[in-house]
């Protein structure tokens, strides 16, 4: 049986195994290496899935279409019937789920499997998905009772990147390796930053103290860091039950931004990269920040340590280390943003592994 340990809270206990869940997750290396090589002729990637693993697969999408060039589109497996027609048998279906029994999900698969490939990335090992599929990869981030799904979304983007390395090593004949090998070294770094990251945690509860009784946030972010904004925003309304949107910087400014008004607090996720790469158009997000201080917004920003600039400009600064490399910030910047909803949900006197309404997993339709 599960126990809390030292913990109050599920949701605590399993954000602190994420430094492990990262050691169990790399285990899938050499499987995730013998499907690629088997996948054969791959012309479009659809990833369908729910909620915190549709987040994951976003992830997914901006890496594969940036790095390799597969088109790649994300379906809400509630959605995916109304999408069939465009499957081929080169395209690969990826469906992800800590559970693996989502229905929406198995839904899509039962559609699917009439006209493509089809692989799942998931947590629990014998379940239905895993079994109904061509290829399946295993999660490994062992058991999560909270609510919130926190240590199984470190271990579908881990398995995510792996995919993608291997994928890039078969597809792109010139700097394929040069990636594959930049991929990996990260990942291999990644449980020192995760254990970095966390001891944050005092931090982020003055800011939950601070924001804990507003009735609405923000979270904005671009490129590669906007699925981590959508997850932020997810994890704050599951468990606070604070109104949470999150949008993608460009997009804030097409209408949301009129509801910037004095305090309302707007979260950036917005990590520099070094020589202004494509990951996070992280010039233009600052632009969009100073845009929502102007309004009298209040900006917490998740962005690097050394980043002066970003320090001055913001409310408030929580910082990671410089030396994450930004093509994997995705694993890295979502754990501050995790901690922030336990932490405004405990400083609302609520129960942040039970929130109301809320099933671990949404077995029916
Ligand atoms: O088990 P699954 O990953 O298929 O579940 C999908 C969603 O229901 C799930 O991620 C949900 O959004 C989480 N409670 C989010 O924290």
């Amino acid at each position: 049986m599960d126990e809390k340990g030292n913990y109050d809270y599920f949701t605590i206990k399993e954000i602190n195994e994420e430094p492990k869940t990262v050691e169990n997750s790399l285990k899938e290396k050499e499987n995730v290496e013998k499907i690629v090589s088997q996948l054969g002729d791959i012309e479009r990637i659809c990833f369908v899935a729910c909620g915190t693993s549709y987040h994951a697969s976003l992830v997914g999408k901006y890496l594969i279409e940036e790095l390799i060039g597969i088109p790649t589109e994300v379906i809400i497996a509630s959605e995916f019937a109304h999408s069939v027609n465009t499957l081929t048998k080169n395209t690969l279906s990826v469906f992800i789920s800590q559970s693996g029994e989502t229905a929406d999900s198995l839904e899509a698969l039962k559609l699917a499997k009439e006209h493509c490939k089809t692989l799942s990335i998931v947590n629990v090992a014998n379940s239905t998905l895993a079994n109904e599929v061509n290829y399946t990869i295993n999660t490994f981030a062992g058991s999560e009772i909270g609510i919130a799904a926190t240590k199984s979304y470190i271990s579908q983007l881990i398995c995510i990147y792996l995919f993608v390395a291997y994928l890039t090593k078969n597809n792109n004949e010139n700097d394929g390796n040069e990636i594959f090998e930049r991929i990996m070294n990260s990942l291999d770094n990644l449980k020192q930053f995760i254990e970095e990251i966390l001891p944050i945690e005092e931090e982020i509860k003055e800011i939950a103290e601070k924001y804990k009784d507003v009735n609405s946030f923000f979270f904005l972010a671009r490129g590669l860091s906007y699925p981590t904004a959508m997850e932020g925003s997810l994890k704050l309304k599951e468990i606070s039950y604070i109104h949470a949107e999150s949008y993608a910087g460009g997009e804030f400014r097409h209408g949301p931004i009129a509801l910037i008004e004095k305090g309302v607090p707007v979260v950036v996720v917005i990590p520099k990269d070094k020589d202004n790469e494509m990951y996070n158009d992280y010039d233009k997000s600052l632009r969009v920040l100073k845009e929502v201080k102007s309004r009298g917004g209040d900006v917490i920003a998740i962005g690097r340590c050394d980043d002066e600039k970003l320090k001055s400009e913001s409310t408030e600064l929580i910082c990671l280390n410089e030396k994450i490399d930004p093509i994997i910030s995705p694993l890295t910047y979502v754990v501050p943003l995790q901690l922030l909803a336990f932490h405004i949900s405990l400083a609302k006197g609520l129960d942040p592994d039970n929130p109301k309404n809320l099933t671990k997993c949404v077995a029916n339709d």
